[in-house]
């Protein structure tokens, strides 16, 4: 009973099995090639991708998947969530021509031309088990589940660290969503056990092992996001108008420097650029006290983040705050935070493992209690990157 409402999630549960039979009953046979791609959490460094910044983002075992098969006539695609989307050309299809969840796929063989290779057109089936619009990457997932498709259809020779560009791209040109590489790096280069601190300048990953008596639970809210919206490309907005005013990548400033230069920057300006800079600093603490297995310095980091996110960069919402809240009261909890975006999602929590379950039993009650609404939880653990099955 307990496991059950444990692991309630909350789309409907996919198996790559279900994909793939989808695929035959579609097709009348099997499919040429069977792809997936995890979504994942961020521990820390939220909003500094863009600025060549510190994150440390997990892939997870929730992924989505992808049959597929070569056609010559144009590419069809079908969700088994959404249902079937509008045909395209790979080898035409330009920004602005197609509508909806079908960006994620036309985009991505756009990129891959942008790239240098124009891949042919497919036919396939698409299915999902990360929730969507959760903070838990479930486009760079799509996207990274489809590059890997045309990458083997095709053999155009894209290495995992290539695609995860050509899914940015994607999602920049295409989708229209102005965001930074953390989510297609974790997607592409993700490793079992591990967490990737990733200095997003220079594209540079240093993998962390999660020590095995830590569980790692997602605290979904329930509340819907959408990068693609204006929130996002607002505080972007800022965050590029202070680097404007500052003369420096966000990266490069110190607090010091960001109070002496205060007066040209707007307030919303000011208070982006302060959660960027203090929010680099956490994300090399944070990393420095995982190794060091100090747990406390964790929790500590992962509360100082979630606030600032809330107070300095505003991209949090009364839920988020709830269910960070009710992590941080109990017993067991070694840290939470909201993870991604933010505006609506999950929280990403550790725990220890030996009393996982009741700890998010826990959690769940409070959050009801104190928001009126009910959340869900789910336990994952760190996957591998994107990767074809069969
Ligand atoms: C979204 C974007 C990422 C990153 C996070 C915030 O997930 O896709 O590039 O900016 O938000 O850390």
């Amino acid at each position: 009973m307990y496991l059950c409402q444990l692991h309630r999630v909350f789309t409907l549960p996919m198996s790559i099995d279900q994909v793939r039979d989808e695929y035959q009953r579609r097709f009348g046979e099997p499919p040429e090639v069977l792809t997936q791609a995890p979504g994942r959490v961020n521990l820390i460094g939220e909003h500094t991708d863009y600025s060549g910044g510190f994150v440390f983002p997990i892939a997870i075992d929730r992924k989505t998947y992808v049959a597929a098969g070569k056609v010559t006539a144009r590419s069809v695609v079908f969700s088994v969530d959404r249902g079937e989307g509008s045909p395209f050309d790979a080898a035409t299809v330009e920004p602005g021509d197609m509508r909806k969840w079908t960006k994620y796929v036309a985009g991505v063989a756009w990129a891959m031309r942008q790239a240098g290779k124009a891949p042919g057109n497919l036919r396939a089936v698409v299915g999902t088990d990360i929730p969507l619009g959760g903070g838990l990457s479930s486009s760079a997932a799509i996207e990274l589940a489809f590059s890997v498709a045309w990458n083997e259809l095709y053999h155009l020779g894209f290495s995992n660290a290539e695609m995860a560009p050509i899914g940015r791209a994607c999602e920049n040109h295409f989708v229209g969503a102005n965001t930074g590489i953390m989510d297609q790096m974790a997607s592409a280069l993700g490793r079992a056990g591990h967490a990737m601190f990733i200095d997003t300048r220079d594209a540079v990953i240093r993998y962390a092992p999660i020590p095995d008596d830590l569980a790692m639970a997602i605290l979904d809210t329930g509340v819907r996001h959408s990068h693609a919206g204006g929130e996002y490309g607002s505080r972007r907005a800022d965050v590029e108008g202070a680097e404007a005013k500052l003369g420096k990548s966000l990266r490069d400033a110190t607090l010091p420097e960001l109070d002496r230069t205060k007066d040209p920057l707007t307030t919303f300006e000011y208070r982006r650029a302060h959660h960027v800079i203090t929010e680099n600093v956490r994300s090399l603490a944070f990393a420095e006290a995982l190794d060091a297995g100090d747990r406390e310095r964790m929790g500590q980091l992962m509360r100082e983040a979630h606030r600032s996110m809330q107070m300095d960069f505003e991209a949090s919402c009364p839920e988020l705050d709830h269910m960070a809240a009710a992590a941080w009261q109990t017993p067991g909890v070694i840290g939470a935070r909201v993870t991604g975006g933010g505006f609506g999602g999950a929280c990403v929590a550790l725990l220890e493992q030996d009393s996982a379950n009741s700890i998010l039993l826990s959690i769940l009650a409070q959050y009801r209690d104190s928001s009126g609404k009910s959340g869900e939880a789910i336990l994952t653990t760190a996957s591998n990157g994107a990767e074809r099955v069969i």
